[in-house]
């Protein structure tokens, strides 16, 4: 029997990377990252020196571009497009900003989500984003909506981009998060939304243990009422 595929989306800063990667750990399945996928697009984007506006060329990159997964000898998961590792550079402030907008033309996101489909397909995943339950799988067995208040996210980002070596103000981070969810939340195609039949996850007052439990014990109950009839 196939595997679950467990979507988990919500806005920037809700946990998602580290509850996913928890929960994918611990099932054993694999993890795919699809903000990773966006930002790899936009950073190939920026090295090519193709405009915002000029949304034609950065199609026909990303239609052109092979973007894979690959579990490197440190133990991570890195994110390559044709050969070149990118795992750092899809990390920087500049990647995050170029993000929301290369994420929100159609066809970037009709080629990711042809990969992400194809990389799911198989289930055993843990697949996070802001469309996977509404959109790229709308038949997943597990869907998450984690959320957490816009000020903890912000407190948590700006806490990450401090481990990164990357000096930044919280406030400043906070209207990034803002804009950018906002962005996110608006666009035409598949905007930031919970699925309705998605388990909403608020995670301000929930240690990343308690959430990973949270969303091992959702699955293990979908498991049980599948094979039980
Ligand atoms: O989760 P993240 O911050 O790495 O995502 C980067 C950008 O990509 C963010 O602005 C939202 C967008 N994104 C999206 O539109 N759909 C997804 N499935 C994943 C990310």
């Amino acid at each position: 029997m196939r595997k679950p595929i467990i979507a988990i989306d919500g806005p920037a800063g809700a946990g998602k990377s580290t509850v996913a990667r928890g929960v994918a750990a611990k099932l054993g399945y694999l993890y795919i990252d699809t903000g990773a996928m966006y930002r790899a697009v936009a950073v190939k984007a920026a090295e090519s020196r193709i405009p915002l506006d000029d949304p034609d060329r950065i199609v026909d990159l990303a239609n052109n571009l092979d973007i894979y997964f690959l579990k490197e000898i440190d133990g991570a998961q890195h994110i390559f497009t044709d050969g070149d590792d990118l795992t750092e550079a899809v990390r920087t402030p500049e990647a995050t900003r170029l993000s929301s907008p290369v994420s929100a033309i159609p066809g970037v996101r009709h080629r990711l989500v042809e990969l992400q489909r194809k990389m799911g397909a198989q289930g055993g995943v843990v697949m996070e984003g802001r469309d996977i339950g509404t959109y790229v799988f709308p038949d997943a067995e597990v869907k998450i909506f984690l959320t957490a208040s816009p000020e903890e996210r912000a407190r948590r980002r700006h806490k990450d981009l401090e481990a990164a070596g990357i000096p930044a103000e919280v406030e400043k981070v906070a209207a990034e998060i803002r804009e950018r969810d906002q962005r996110d939340s608006s666009r035409a195609m598949a905007p930031l939304r919970k699925a309705d039949d998605a388990a909403l996850i608020d995670t301000d007052d929930m240690s990343v243990e308690e959430v990973v439990q949270k969303v091992i014990d959702i699955h293990d109950s979908k498991v049980k009422e599948c094979c039980t009839g």
